[in-house]
Parts: C-alpha cells; sequence; structure tokens
C-alpha cells in the first residue's frame, strides 16, 4: 500500500487527536497533533507576560518568535510524542483551561501560522502523517488523499472536554468548558487567516452519536479506498 497522507480537522473535543492517534499507530504514520503546538506558543505568551486576561502584546510574541523551538518527542513508556518548547516538556501545562483561554487568540496572528505551517510541511513531506487541527485539510496540506472532518454537537464535546479535565485532577465547572469550547468555535470559525472550514474535498463525520469502534472503521473504509 502507498503511504498517504491524512489531514483530519474540525471543532475543538470532538476526538480528532485519539482517532489520528488510532490510525497513526494502526497504519505505522507519524501523527502530529498541531494543537500543541499552538498551545505551546500560547504558554510561551502567557509565561513571557505577553497574554493576560486584560492584554495581549501581539507585537513582543512576534518579535520573539524566532527564539521559539518547538520539538515532539517520543515518549516510548506513554506511547505517543510529548510537546517541547525550547528542550521544556510542556505536555501537561499546554493542556490546562487557562491555556486553552488564550490559544485561540494567539493562533490568530498571521506569523505564528506562517512559522507552524511551515514547520508542519516539513514533518509531512515524506507522507505517511497523520495530522490533526484546523487547517490542515485547507492549508498545510490541500493536497492529501484524504481528508476528515470532524464535528459533534457543543454539549457532546464539552462533556468529554470536562470529564477530560475532572480525571486530571482540574477544579473546572461543566459550564466553564462549555463557555471556552463555544467561544473557540466562534474565534476558529471567525478569523481572518486560515479560519476552520470545511474542505472542498473533505469527508465530514458527525461523531455525536458513534462509538470509537465505528467511526474508526468508517475512517478505515476511507483508507482502503485511496491506498
Ligand atoms: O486541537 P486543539 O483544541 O488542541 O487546538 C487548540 C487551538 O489551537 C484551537 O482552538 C485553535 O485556535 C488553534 N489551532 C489552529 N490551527 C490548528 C490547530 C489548532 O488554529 N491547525
Amino acid at each position: 500500500n502507498k503511504k498517504i497522507t491524512i489531514a483530519i480537522d474540525g471543532f475543538s473535543s470532538t476526538g480528532k487527536s485519539t482517532l489520528a492517534k488510532q490510525l497513526a499507530s494502526y497504519l505505522g504514520y507519524v501523527y502530529v497533533d498541531t494543537g500543541a503546538m499552538y498551545r505551546a506558543i500560547a504558554l510561551f505568551a502567557m509565561q513571557n507576560g505577553y497574554i493576560t486576561a486584560e492584554s495581549f502584546d501581539k507585537e513582543s510574541l512576534i518579535n520573539s518568535l524566532t527564539a521559539i523551538r518547538l520539538q515532539f518527542r517520543y515518549n516510548p513508556e506513554l506511547g505517543f510524542a510529548e510537546m517541547y518548547l525550547n528542550d521544556v516538556n510542556v505536555e501537561k501545562e499546554i493542556r490546562t483551561i487557562e491555556v486553552s483561554s488564550f490559544v485561540s487568540k494567539v493562533a490568530t496572528i498571521a506569523e505564528v501560522r506562517a512559522k507552524l505551517v511551515e514547520q508542519q510541511q516539513e514533518m509531512g513531506k515524506d507522507k505517511g502523517i497523520v495530522m490533526d487541527g484546523r487547517d490542515i485539510g485547507t492549508v498545510v496540506f490541500p493536497d492529501a488523499e484524504l481528508k476528515i472532518f470532524m464535528t459533534s454537537s457543543a454539549s457532546t464535546r464539552a462533556q468529554r472536554r470536562y470529564d477530560e479535565l475532572i480525571q486530571k485532577g482540574d477544579d473546572v465547572t461543566y459550564e466553564e468548558v462549555l463557555k471556552n469550547v463555544e467561544e473557540r468555535d466562534y474565534i476558529d470559525t471567525h478569523r481572518d487567516n486560515s479560519p476552520l472550514v470545511l474542505a472542498e474535498d473533505a469527508i465530514e463525520i458527525d461523531n455525536s452519536h458513534l462509538t470509537r469502534d465505528e467511526q474508526f472503521d468508517i475512517v478505515l473504509g476511507l483508507v482502503d479506498e485511496v491506498t
């Protein structure tokens, strides 16, 4: 079977990363979580005081972009790659509700997107990759052989994210998580730079009422059709 590029886009907390990881490990492909890269930049902006609840100093962030080095390093114990920001493992820190509340603002900046898209294209140049995000099928790999667009209702997605955060011991309410999911949906679909849109040739999957296995079987069927 020939190696292909699989682009998975969609709203937050649709289970894109779970599906993408499952696919990558089944096919022996590389998995790249591009949301982690935007989250790491948001964390950097927070650590340097460039973004707070009150203000966002875009200029300073843009000027320090060359000092930001992002890497995925595979952790054999976990079976997946973790995000490193300037050689520090930030995998846990980038998943907090604070980072989630700032990341979509950071992701509107054209210079941030240009830097990350370039790095993503480099990672995928040999194909055999499953990448998930918001602009993978439209901007990063417009020629991907398979494009999936995942959706499910905001309440289903908020419940999933809430359960995840609670399980990790985070102190959040369901309302807070729902509000964050809805805010990110809005910003992600309304920004000028690479908004989240359904690529013309993407296949939409609404998984509100699908089990993980059902969803996986559907996508494997699609992979078979193009390889
Ligand atoms: O996928 P995840 O929810 O971790 O992504 C966090 C945020 O990063 C998204 O809400 C979006 O604002 C931004 N993002 C993006 N483009 C991508 C991946 C993520 O703008 N390819």
